[in-house]
């Protein structure tokens, strides 16, 4: 609790994302992934496997973009700084971990940027910008790391403050989504997107409720699936575990 607190007030953050909670958000997973470390290790393996299978299937070795970066746990940097003769890695923020991590190669770069345009102007009614380009999308590679069912999250906590209707943020998280998907398909060089498909509460062995994280959008056909046991009991419940079915989709 006391690291949390001294990580909250000495990390450098821009009051809007102080204000809609990213940081505490980056520093809430960070104790989250020291208490379920075990359990998450399966899928942060995946995660890196797939990001390597991409490279891999990657003839040009200019640059490397990943989006949603964060604490670096699902990717696999040293192998990636070692492919590629550049690597951008693109989040809201960068805690000091991973700022100290980047710091060990000399082609790494940490790029501070809001990848879905929405956090500067959540308090103007214009919602999703229909069209935006990504940071960093003129590598060879980008990858979407586990980012995307982030995006709507914050904003979305932030309008249902605002007292807006569950449809209408509902509508904005799918409109998010899709516009990522999108800008990611437009992109000129490869892509390699890891998202979670499925929400899952179960109990003992059994699933007893499913959630659609993606609001019924649809990513493609997948390279490679797995089940990510993100909050095994007592995480979240005493009785209950959740779990998540994530893909990894070449586009
Ligand atoms: C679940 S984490 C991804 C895991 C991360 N790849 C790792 O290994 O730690 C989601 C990340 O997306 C970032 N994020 C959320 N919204 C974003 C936005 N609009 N622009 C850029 N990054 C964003 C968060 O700060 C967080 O680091």
């Amino acid at each position: 609790m006391l690291a949390e607190w001294i990580t909250y007030l000495t990390t450098p953050c821009p009051w809007p994302l102080r204000r809609l909670g990213y940081l505490d958000e980056v520093i809430g997973t960070q104790s989250r992934y020291r208490r379920c470390r075990a359990a998450w290790a399966p899928h942060l393996e995946n995660s890196r496997q797939a990001i390597l299978a991409a490279a891999a299937d990657t003839p040009a070795r200019r640059k490397v973009t990943v989006l949603g970066s964060g604490l670096l746990l699902d990717v696999p940097l040293a192998e990636l700084a070692a492919l590629f003769d550049e690597v951008a890695l693109v989040d809201v923020l960068h805690l000091r971990p991973a700022r100290r991590a980047a710091r060990r190669f000399s082609n790494v770069r940490l790029v501070a940027a809001d990848v879905s345009g929405v956090i500067g102007r959540l308090d103007d009614p214009g919602g999703v910008p229909p069209s935006l380009d990504l940071p960093e999308g003129d590598a060879d590679l980008v990858v979407s790391a586990n980012l995307l069912t982030q995006l709507p999250f914050l904003p979305c906590r932030w309008l249902s403050r605002r007292a807006d209707s569950e449809e209408t943020i509902a509508a904005f998280a799918r409109a998010l989504m899709r516009q990522h998907l999108q800008a990611l398909a437009r992109l000129p060089g490869g892509v390699c997107l890891i998202t979670e498909v499925e929400h899952r509460l179960c109990k003992g062995g059994d699933t007893v409720e499913t959630f659609d994280p993606l609001y019924g959008l649809t990513v493609g056909v997948p390279a490679d699936e797995w089940l990510w046991d993100i909050a095994p009991r007592p995480e979240i419940n005493r009785r209950y575990d959740v779990r998540y079915r994530v893909v990894a989709v070449g586009m």
